[in-house]
């Protein structure tokens, strides 16, 4: 067989194996045996030299187009199989935007921390400066600077966790009307602060009671500031939080570090004062601890109680929210339950 029928052949033979594979993997090959340094074009190529001058070009150049006649159908082919693998990947790969999506569901602020924030707007509307308190407090600060000397029978009412002699979880909020009232400068004017935070009581934990809860202590202290003051204060304040259709009543009380003392009832919001479950069918809900700062702890904070005087007040948001929502057992408010939580969610 001559070369010209021998390169014919292959040809054929290599076009139909072009044709027949569907594996990039396989085209290659078959470049890699045709058209190789080992291949038979090669091989042909290389036999040129024992052919006559004559036969020579006509062989090469024949050689030659077969060679890129070749060379292009394998490219073709790779295109080709290329083409269809991109085409599977992306059929395989597409994202349908019309399915439904997944729900993510959207934390809040924890209920009391809505109730805190709402407590601090109203105070701050009114001139109020927000201070934060130390949880871990001093004996001193806690009980003595409050008027509760160490043998004081009222301190069993607030008995807490002690981390030393000295040291403890504070019991209330009002440590910090004596750490503002001494560090206040009055030539700048009077003082007006509220102090949310948590504090900590030795209390059997039940449905009423937590050793860990909220107050928010209010102070302020000026010239002249009277018992008027005070219900005046509390008035507005328990009016935007329960509703300007709610009465106030201050019911005569007793704390170590106010006098007089008062306890804070208002109307009860659910029956509006008729009785009911909700305000114990007495028609009033006790939502506060007041009074007028006494003159002792005035004095051990370095105020002349004969030129100054102020009133202080202490409540709970916890109970804020429990008597607001009708949640009945203080514990939900710590466990961190989402079911329990997500009923409070703001807009
Ligand atoms: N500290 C008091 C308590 O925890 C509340 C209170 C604060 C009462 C300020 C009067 C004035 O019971």
């Amino acid at each position: 067989m001559d070369l010209q029928t021998q390169l014919e052949d292959l040809k054929t033979a290599t076009l139909e194996k072009i044709s027949a594979t569907k594996e990039l993997a396989e085209v290659e090959k078959i470049r890699v045996e045709t058209l190789g340094k080992k291949g038979p074009i090669t091989e042909v190529l290389r036999g040129m030299k024992d052919l006559s001058a004559e036969e020579r070009p006509k062989v090469g150049a024949f050689a030659n187009q077969i060679r890129d006649l070749l060379t292009e159908a394998i490219e073709e082919k790779k295109t080709v199989l290329n083409q269809v693998a991109l085409e599977a990947a992306l059929a395989k790969e597409t994202i349908d935007v019309t399915l439904p999506g997944k729900q993510i569901s959207q934390g809040s602020r924890h209920v009391l921390t809505q109730i805190m924030e709402e407590i601090e707007d109203t105070f701050v509307g009114m001139g109020y400066q927000i201070i934060e308190g130390n949880e871990v407090e001093t004996d001193h600060y806690n009980f003595e600077r409050m008027n509760l000397p160490k043998d004081h029978p009222a301190r069993d009412m607030q008995d807490t966790f002690y981390l030393s002699d000295d040291l403890l979880l504070r019991t209330h909020t009002s440590p910090v009307q004596a750490r503002t009232m001494e560090d206040h400068d009055f030539s700048k004017g009077a003082l007006r602060m509220i102090s949310p935070g948590k504090v900590f009581r030795r209390d059997t934990d039940d449905a009423t009671h937590s050793h860990q809860f909220h107050q928010i202590e209010g102070l302020v202290i000026d010239k002249g500031i009277t018992m008027a003051d005070l219900k005046g204060t509390l008035e507005t304040m328990l009016k935007t939080l329960f509703g300007e259709d709610r009465n106030v009543r201050l019911r005569p009380s007793y704390f170590p570090f106010t006098e007089p003392s008062v306890e804070v009832d208002v109307s009860c919001f659910k029956c509006g004062g008729k009785g009911c479950n909700v305000c114990k069918y007495t028609g009033w809900i006790e939502i506060l601890g007041a009074g007028m700062v006494h003159p002792n702890v005035l004095e051990m904070s370095g105020i002349d109680p004969t030129i100054y005087s102020g009133f202080a007040f202490g409540l709970g948001p916890d109970r804020i929210a429990m008597l607001r929502y009708g949640v009945n057992d203080i514990r939900n408010f710590y466990l961190n339950d989402v079911r329990f939580l997500e009923q409070f969610k703001g807009e």
